[in-house]
């Protein structure tokens, strides 16, 4: 039976096995996929990761309610939308051209990449979340609720209870969550923007969140 506390987790990356390491020691059940086949990252993740499951895509979707997209944004073609569908989905991607190539599609600047995966995902709900931060600091910085020096992470979504529901999942994790607004604000949150890479404060966050208008 899916719970909030089980999450599937597409993308085994730097990213996906940070989250994975920080979701499992907050007691999470953790489904994690890559490309391809489980048999390609089972090692991994039984060292990096233990007490998570290797996962084909589908099956890691089968078990969870939330999902975190931890993958390339350029791949975000290839994720199943029809199985998606109904689940709440945590955007944490970001458009990389090294990476991602020159995509003019992810070049508008009237539209943010989140919702250009709400638009495909058409089923789901999208949040952006867990984008800004580099794998080494959400791996370094993560601590429990109240601890002096805690790091904040910024959440962007057009429904209060899924923000809610992330910004539960963000605190579980080890970090302050700071919703900035709804999905469209997430633009603030990429590439070429202050806040991509912040490894900041609640308080710190929130006022350069609140001075870009
Ligand atoms: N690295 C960071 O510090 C960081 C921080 C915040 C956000 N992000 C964002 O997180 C995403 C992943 O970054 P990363 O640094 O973790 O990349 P990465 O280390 O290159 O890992 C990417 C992972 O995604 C998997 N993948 C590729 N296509 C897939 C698909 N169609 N379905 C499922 N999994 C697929 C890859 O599997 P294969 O190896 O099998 O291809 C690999 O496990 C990017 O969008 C990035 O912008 C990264």
């Amino acid at each position: 039976m899916p719970t909030n506390k089980t999450l599937a987790i597409l993308g085994a990356g730097k990213l996906g096995i940070v989250l994975t390491q920080l979701a499992i020691k907050a007691g999470y059940s953790v489904y994690i996929a890559g490309s391809s086949s489980p048999d390609k990252i089972a090692l991994t993740i039984k060292v990096l990761t233990p007490g998570a499951t290797a996962a084909t895509v589908n099956d890691a979707i089968d078990h969870a309610d939330i999902v975190i997209l931890a993958l390339p944004l350029g791949k975000y073609r290839t994720l199943p939308a029809g199985l998606l569908a109904g689940k709440l989905v945590i955007d944490a991607m970001n458009y990389w051209w090294e990476v991602d190539g020159n995509d003019s599609e992810f070049n508008n600047p009237t539209t943010s990449s989140s919702e250009i995966v709400q638009q495909f995902l058409q089923g789901s709900r999208v949040v952006k979340a867990i984008s800004h931060m580099g794998y080494h600091h959400l791996h370094d910085e993560a601590r429990p609720a109240g601890q002096t020096g805690r790091k904040a992470i910024a959440i962007a979504g057009d429904d209060d209870s899924d923000n809610q529901a992330v910004a539960t999942l963000v605190n579980d994790l080890g970090f302050d969550p700071v919703i900035i607004g709804p999905l469209a604000r997430g633009n603030i949150l990429e590439p070429g923007h202050e806040l991509f890479g912040a490894n900041l404060d609640h308080q710190t966050l929130q006022a350069i969140a609140s001075n870009h208008k």
